[in-house]
């Protein structure tokens, strides 16, 4: 059994090459490996672009083409829209109840946020929430990894939190008292009071040898197969203080910070119109890249330059292998090349690259339904599972009428 990756991304429109090289290309190696699920994040886009609607729908369906213009292939990958799975939204409902205020007002983005979109009102409840909203896409598909950029730390922590909260609230059957006590009459008396006693210990000091002292008197009775293997984890869950794994906690996949900067040098965002997209034209791309600043300190031909001080030396750290690298470093530091000279390796390479995100694009530009049927596909599969969690949580919070 492959281990499930959750991903979601805001509908920003085309992607480009910073998205690629952030996520994407990330995403698509996690593909062969992992059970993966890529969702269209359009409720978050929601909680800081309530008022323009129009935009959304048209960017869905931009990037989506392009995530499979990537590589991600829709019969490995589970790919899906985050507004057509309304488990989502109970879950974050069920959540919200038990979480406290204070640690969604603490999420660094929280404030950092509202300070950079002063244009927008952010005092909402869906702003303030939307890290839990974020939970619930994770935990509601029991989710192992998820990848996503350092910037989201705070949410994946907030989602272990959350999740750790959850199964001490409501992990433990109403019965469980009865059950433990049941299994520990199954142990010899000597094995019961030492499994009790390092429990106890490790309850009140949080002393890891204890705990591994008791770990290893539970491991001993279920080799000898005096306990089932339900029966170990029930002990297991009752030693650590925990109740039984409803939601089990995730782990971030710190995407490596993309190396690939924007054209004049700063991170590659589209607010900055420093971007390539990654359907960019050709002769856009050409054109980008020839206009593209250089080492301040080269103004004349003649004049030796230092890559370190231009944006087109950390395109070639992407883009081109050893040779061209000392190429590069050693025409640049004698005034050897010209800057336009220095430029075309990368623009072949960019070119090169593009070439098969075009014509994997080209059959879903040419037929939106194809698209369309895609989704369609993933968001039934995402339901299974979603469903499937849904009715466990239920179970946990005693709603299952
Ligand atoms: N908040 C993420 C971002 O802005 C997008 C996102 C939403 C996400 N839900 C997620 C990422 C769940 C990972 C898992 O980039
Ligand atoms: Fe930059 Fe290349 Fe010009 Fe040097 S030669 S300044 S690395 S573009």
């Amino acid at each position: 059994m492959k281990q499930r990756v959750l991903s979601g991304m805001r509908p920003t429109g085309a992607l480009h090459l910073g998205h690629y090289h952030g996520a994407l290309k990330n995403w698509v190696q996690l593909q062969a490996s992992h059970d993966c699920f890529y969702f269209v994040a359009d409720w978050h886009a929601l909680t800081t672009h309530y008022e323009n609607r129009e935009v959304i729908e048209r960017n869905v369906h931009d990037m989506v083409v392009d995530w499979l213009a990537a590589g991600l292939d829709p019969e490995q990958s589970t790919l899906f829209i985050q507004s057509r799975m309304p488990e989502h939204a109970e879950l974050f409902t069920l959540l919200s109840f038990g979480t406290p205020l204070g640690w969604l007002e603490r999420v660094p983005t929280y404030k950092d946020q509202i300070e950079r979109l002063k244009d927008r009102d952010l005092a909402t409840y869906g702003f303030l929430g939307y890290p839990l909203m974020q939970a619930a896409d994770i935990l509601v598909y029991k989710a192992a990894y998820v990848p996503v950029g350092e910037d989201q730390a705070s949410h994946i922590e907030l989602t272990r939190e959350v999740a750790r909260r959850f199964n001490h609230l409501y992990g433990r059957p109403a019965d469980f008292a009865a059950q433990v006590a049941a299994v520990l009459a199954q142990l010899s008396k000597d094995d019961a009071r030492y499994y009790e006693k390092q429990r106890r210990h490790y309850g009140e000091t949080g002393d890891a040898d204890s705990l591994a002292r008791g770990a290893a008197v539970v491991a001993k009775v279920r080799a000898a197969a005096t306990v089932t293997a339900a029966d170990e984890e029930l002990l297991l869950g009752h030693l650590k203080g925990a109740g039984k794994t409803v939601l089990p906690e995730p782990q971030a996949l710190h995407t490596e910070v993309s190396k690939l900067p924007g054209l004049d040098g700063t991170k590659m965002s589209k607010s900055y119109g420093n971007t390539i997209a990654m359907r960019e034209a050709p002769a856009d791309v050409e054109h980008k890249i020839r206009r593209m600043p250089t080492d301040p300190q080269r103004v004349r031909r003649t004049d030796p330059g230092n890559p370190e001080n231009c944006p087109v030396w950390q395109f070639h750290k992407v883009y081109s292998n050893a040779g061209v690298q000392a190429q590069v470093v050693q025409g640049c530091t004698t005034a050897g090349i010209g800057c336009l000279e220095c430029k075309q390796p990368v623009i072949d390479a960019i070119l090169q690259e593009q070439q098969p995100w075009r014509e994997r694009a080209e059959p879903y530009l040419r037929d939106p339904q194809r698209l369309q049927a895609i989704i369609a596909a993933g968001t039934d599969r995402a339901h299974d599972v979603a469903r499937e969690t849904l009715q466990d949580v239920r179970q946990a919070m005693g709603l299952n009428y």
